[in-house]
């Protein structure tokens, strides 16, 4: 590796497939440290990195950034990125990425399993043969084929079940607060009430909002059909959870599976409490409706892509704290520079300014501006005069500059 080769830090045991997305485009010395490093450990490590990629553990703050004087990005190898603080990020020019739907699949064949198991009424049969019982019986067992699958959030995951709720010859209704384009023969309800009390087994895939807090509240869990399903592997805070155990242990309800909790322990060393333990009929699970080995590689595999294409290309598609470009791959002989700056007028003319003054040809551009920020891709034609890239940076306004050569 030549001196200049850009180099990445992967912390938090990041899958191992990341390396080769992250190579791809182009060379890229990476380091790996097991685990979240000690800050002392982190701050030496990060002032020669120009990527970090990161899992949930490692906090990211203003003052990491500013230990790390080459960072050009963050990747997030997992679905949030709260332990990053994005604004400050933004605010260095340090544009921060993730994986939101790396586990998608994941979730949508936990809760189809979980549908089968629950009409199936597995989950007791499970407890009673472990303590050396035999419950052979039909009673209250049921095929899902035919049955009526509520929906509730239609997006990726609940689209991706709707097709495999759909081959299990399950009838999907869904609700969604967006217009959402039907697969296969699902119905779109008006309301979440007519989806309630229409549907055998209802499954919620929406996020938490303001608007989806205590989404399932008491009123809502006694409209639902007597003998229906309840499953929530989306967020803690949309179910009444006391209202839901109730009704599981009034028998209004048949069953339900439950993933996500207002609140979860930290660790495993945490101890678990829920008033949903002991419940009939019932498959709790410790919010791993996305942990799958696949999903860890999905997310290993998307996370760095979109790391690479920032370092080789400049690209912030799906960036969560940056304007988004995607300018494609830079044209031979031409010289890419992009500049986060600070979204005030005149500065593109500043920057088209020096380039003219420089005998440069500006052959694209690309501009996106978001809130105080905007982020320049610019692709130039000529030899580049000593020091450009340095001007350029010191242009007014200006976060940061950089050369992606040709
Ligand atoms: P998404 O953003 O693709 O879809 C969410 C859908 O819900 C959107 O179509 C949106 O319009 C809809 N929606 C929002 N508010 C609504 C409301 N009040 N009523 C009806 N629809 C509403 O999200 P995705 O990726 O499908 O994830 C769904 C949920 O699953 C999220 O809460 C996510 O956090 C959770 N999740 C849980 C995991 C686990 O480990 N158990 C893993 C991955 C995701």
């Amino acid at each position: 590796m030549k001196a200049d080769t850009p180099r990445a830090l992967l912390l938090e045991n990041v899958h191992p497939d990341a390396d080769g997305a992250l190579q791809a485009l182009g060379p890229i010395a990476v380091n790996r440290l097991a685990g979240s490093p000690e800050r002392a450990l982190l701050e030496r490590e990060i002032k020669s990195a120009d990527v970090l990629g990161i899992r949930s553990r490692t906090q990211v703050d203003a003052g990491l950034l500013d230990a790390a004087n080459q960072l050009q990005a963050v990747g997030c190898f997992c679905i949030g990125t709260n332990q990053v603080d994005l604004t400050a990020a933004a605010q260095r020019g340090v544009p921060v990425f993730n994986a939101p739907f790396a586990n998608t699949r994941s979730v949508a064949e936990l809760t189809m399993a979980s549908i089968v198991m629950l009409m199936r009424r597995i989950p007791e049969k499970m407890f009673s043969i472990a303590d050396g019982g035999w419950l052979k019986t039909a009673d209250g067992a049921n095929e899902v084929r035919k049955k009526k699958l509520g929906i509730v959030g239609y997006g990726n995951i609940g689209a991706q079940l709707s097709v495999l709720a759909s081959a299990f010859g399950m009838h999907v209704h869904f609700f969604d607060i967006e217009p959402k384009l039907a697969h296969g023969n699902a119905r779109a309800m008006d309301s979440l009430e007519a989806l309630l009390a229409e549907c055998d087994v209802v499954t919620l895939h929406v996020p938490s909002t303001p608007r989806t807090k205590n989404l399932i509240t008491r009123k809502r869990i006694a409209a639902m059909k007597p003998g229906a399903y309840l499953i929530n592997q989306a967020r803690g805070d949309l179910v009444d959870v006391d209202a839901l155990a109730d009704a599981l242990r009034s028998g209004h309800l048949a069953g339900a599976a439950v993933d996500v909790f207002p609140v979860e322990p930290k660790s495993k060393d945490e101890a678990f409490s829920s008033p949903l333990q002991g419940c009939p009929n019932v498959i709790l699970t410790p919010h791993i409706g996305g942990s799958t080995a696949e999903a860890q590689q999905a997310i290993g595999l998307d996370a760095a892509t979109k790391l690479a294409k920032y370092l080789f290309e400049g690209a912030t598609s799906f960036a969560v704290n940056f304007p988004q470009v995607e300018p494609g791959p830079i044209e031979a002989g031409q010289a890419r520079i992009v500049v986060p700056h600070e979204n005030r007028p005149g500065f593109l003319k500043r920057l088209n300014d020096l380039a003219d003054r420089g005998g440069l040809n500006v052959a694209a551009q690309y501009l996106k501006t978001e809130g105080d920020l905007g982020y320049a891709v610019t692709d130039l034609e000529g030899p580049l005069p000593d020091g450009f890239i340095e001007h350029v940076g010191a242009l007014d306004g200006a976060i940061r500059a950089r050369l992606i050569a040709g």
